[in-house]
Order: structure tokens, then C-alpha cells, then sequence
């Protein structure tokens, strides 16, 4: 049986099936460990508030809670947290209408994905970065994200496999954009913000390919190289025209964590930036969620749960939960299913009922795909004032084999794009 225990009551003979984190982030070269020594708990201690162990293939514990009940207890805990933090903040207004400003997203989706595929060829070769195009397209999505943040949020779920690096870099654009308008900053520090998380990553095209694409884990001296991809970027940005401090401090910083097990410098609480702070949150949230050559990404909800649960050691926890608050407790593109057992895609976030977002339903309970694919509003009710329709389960799509981006795409929710 697995079971959820936390690092504090691991003994030796235990057999860990799995971390609290991605594998790709702890300290074991195998996601899978038998612990044989102190030396060895203490080392997952320092990473890991909590692990999963399998009670078949090692010591058992007395008096932990199976994995499904702690699941369901974080769920609640979540759902409770948001929604207090909701009623004492309400989430800014959007000035336009969503279908209004979809069109407009796309196009400067599209064209920042041409801007950095041109900056990163760049670094490649060795020249140096001509910001301009950075700029305008940045200063696009701030207004874009001003009008209406949900359109540029819909677009982060376009992401391909083998085009992690420049996907991830637009997305954590659109996030930082999207949560720093949440966090009520103003027009010209939301430039600030994107055109550094925009550029975050420029410095991994300095690292060797061989290493920036490894399948697997990295061995201790391949991942001492790698970290230096803060440090180029940095460089890269400082000697770019009109990109200034404050911008510098989200390539330098987001690899920082919140208990200061992060690096380069291995900053620790206050001593991060805001800015650090909150695109360390959003570069781990794209990448867990993301599917890269070896691996395939969790759903949203799942990753938000998750870090939820590392906020206070890896993440500042009020920011945590407004980052949560921001992207919605069911995030674009979560597939779903509902207590009648239809299955869905959720287009529609709402920030109010945190709980009753809007569902695109594509497949009936007798598993058959609907003809006609219809929206369904979770805040709709009865007559007897009871909700028509809640959700029942989160599902993972790729263990089902359903494309949410291809059926988004029909709804003109999400465009193609060319590689
Ligand atoms: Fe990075």
C-alpha cells in the first residue's frame, strides 16, 4: 500500500516510491530509494516535507492517513484557503469581454513566439540581443492582459514537447503579466516584469546541448554547469539596451526558493525580490505542467495542489495562494469529470465561485464523444436551488488519450501554430 508520510516520521527500512516533488528536483538519482542510513533521511528531509512510501516493499508507519485521504484533506484545505482569501480580496475587473480580446491575443502570441525564436538564435551565435522586438511585443500583452487577462491565460496551454524552452518562456511571460496585474502592480512595472520573465532563460542557450536536453537526470557537475544559465542570462540582459535592475531580477532570482535551498545564491525569505519570488512560483508551475521529450506534465490542478503544499519551504505562502487565486483552482484546459459523468475541458474561469468555473463537455457517461460539444455553466441551478452540475473528479488526458488543445482549437479557443 501506498501511503503519504511526513519526512519528520521516516525510519530506516522504509522504501520511498515517491516525493513530495519532481523526481527531476531532489537530490536522488532514482525516484524510487530504500533507506538504508540516517545520513540518507536527512538528505530527504532537507528537500522533502513529505514523501510516499510503499508499505509493501519496506517498513510501514503507524498511524499515517492513506494517500487518497490526505489527498482529499489538501484538496478541502485549498479550496478553503482560496476561497476566505477571495472574500478578503476580490480579484481586479476585466475591462473587456474575453471573446472580445481572443483575437487580439493570439496575434501577439503569435508574433512573440517569432521574437524569441530570433533572440535565442541570437544567443546561440553568439551576437548580442537586439531587445526592440522583446519590448514591443511585451508592451502588447501588458495591454492585452490589462483589457482582459483570461485570453492570454487560455494561450499558455499551447505548449509542444520539443519546443519546451521557447513555449515556457512565453508562458511565464503571460503568468507573471497575468499575476502581477492580480498583485495590482502598475502599467510600467508589468513591462519590467515581462520583458525579464520573457528572457529568463536566455542563458541556456550557452549550456551545452548534450546536457540542456540529457534525458534524465543530470549527474552533480552537469547540473553545476546548468545553474549557470542565471548567470548568462543575466549577462546576456544587463549589456541589452532599456533593460534595467529590476528586470534583471527574474532570470537572477527564479531559481530562488523561498527556505533558501535555491540558487545561484541561495537567497532566503525577504532577502528574494518580489519579482523573484513570484516568477519562482510560476517557472515551477509551467514546468511541472509542462510535457517535455522524456516526460509528460501533471495537470494544472494537480501542480497547484502540490505546490500549495511546498508553500512556506519552497514558496512565499501568501503568494502561493494568490498565484492560485489568479489561475483559478481549475485552470484553463483541466479536463474533468462531472458528477454525471460527462467529461469536460474547463474554458472558463471564475473567480468569484471559485468551485463553478465553465466547462466545455466533449464526452457522455457511456464514454462516447458528443456530436455537438455544448457549454455548461457549474453556476447554474435547479429549481430547488441545488447546483445542476458539480465536479466530481480531475482526469489526466494523456492516460485517457484526449487532446483538450485539439478540441479548444475547434472552438477557436487556441490557434495552430507553425514550428
Ligand atoms: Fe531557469
Amino acid at each position: 500500500m501506498i501511503k503519504k508520510v511526513d519526512a519528520s516520521k521516516l525510519k530506516v527500512g522504509m522504501y520511498i516510491s515517491n516525493f513530495d516533488r519532481p523526481w527531476l528536483e531532489t537530490p536522488f538519482l532514482f525516484n524510487k530509494v530504500m533507506l538504508k542510513d540516517d545520513k540518507q533521511i536527512e538528505k530527504v528531509r532537507k528537500s522533502c516535507s513529505y514523501v510516499y512510501i510503499d508499505t509493501d516493499k519496506g517498513l510501514d508507519v503507524q498511524e499515517s492517513e492513506s494517500l487518497a485521504d490526505a489527498d482529499k484533506k489538501i484538496e478541502h484545505e485549498m479550496q478553503e484557503t482560496i476561497q476566505e482569501a477571495l472574500k478578503r480580496e476580490p480579484p481586479p475587473e476585466d475591462k473587456v469581454a474575453f471573446h472580445e480580446e481572443i483575437k487580439k491575443a493570439k496575434k501577439v502570441h503569435s508574433e512573440t513566439k517569432e521574437v524569441i525564436k530570433n533572440v535565442m538564435q541570437d544567443v546561440r551565435m553568439g551576437k548580442s540581443i537586439s531587445s526592440g522586438d522583446a519590448k514591443k511585443v511585451v508592451d502588447d500583452m501588458t495591454e492585452s492582459i490589462m483589457r482582459n487577462r483570461d485570453a492570454l491565460l487560455c494561450l499558455t496551454q499551447l505548449k509542444k514537447r520539443d519546443e519546451y524552452t521557447s513555449f515556457h518562456s512565453i508562458n511565464v511571460c503571460v503568468l507573471c503579466l497575468a499575476f502581477g496585474r492580480h498583485m495590482g502592480y502598475q502599467k510600467h512595472e508589468l513591462r519590467d516584469m515581462g520583458i525579464g520573465a520573457l528572457l529568463h532563460d536566455v542563458g541556456k542557450m550557452k549550456i551545452p546541448d548534450e546536457i540542456l536536453n540529457k534525458e534524465g537526470k543530470l549527474t552533480e557537475d552537469e547540473f553545476k554547469i546548468m545553474k549557470r544559465h542565471v548567470i548568462y542570462s543575466a549577462e546576456i540582459l544587463s549589456t541589452s539596451y532599456g533593460i534595467n535592475q529590476r528586470a534583471l531580477e527574474i532570470p537572477l532570482q527564479h531559481h530562488e526558493r523561498y527556505n533558501g535551498t535555491g540558487y545561484p545564491k541561495g537567497l532566503k525569505g525577504d532577502e528574494i525580490s518580489m519579482f523573484g519570488m513570484l516568477s519562482s512560483i510560476i517557472d515551477v508551475y509551467d514546468a511541472i505542467t509542462s510535457n517535455r521529450v522524456y516526460h509528460n506534465g501533471m495537470p494544472a490542478h494537480d501542480a497547484l495542489k502540490r505546490m500549495y503544499e511546498w508553500r512556506g519551504k519552497d514558496f512565499q505562502p501568501i503568494l502561493m495562494e494568490r498565484f492560485i487565486q489568479c489561475v483559478g483552482i481549475y485552470p484553463f484546459g483541466t479536463l474533468v469529470e462531472l458528477d454525471n459523468s460527462d467529461i469536460g475541458i474547463i474554458i472558463s474561469i471564475n473567480r468569484i465561485h471559485i468551485l463553478r468555473p465553465k466547462v466545455l463537455v466533449i464526452i457522455n457517461g457511456n464514454k462516447k464523444p458528443y456530436g455537438e460539444q455544448k457549454v455548461i455553466d457549474l453556476t447554474e441551478k435547479l429549481p430547488d436551488k441545488n447546483y445542476k452540475l458539480s465536479i466530481k473528479n480531475i482526469l489526466d488526458p494523456i492516460a485517457l488519450n484526449i487532446d483538450t488543445q485539439q478540441y479548444l482549437k475547434g472552438k477557436g479557443l487556441l490557434y495552430t501554430t507553425s514550428s
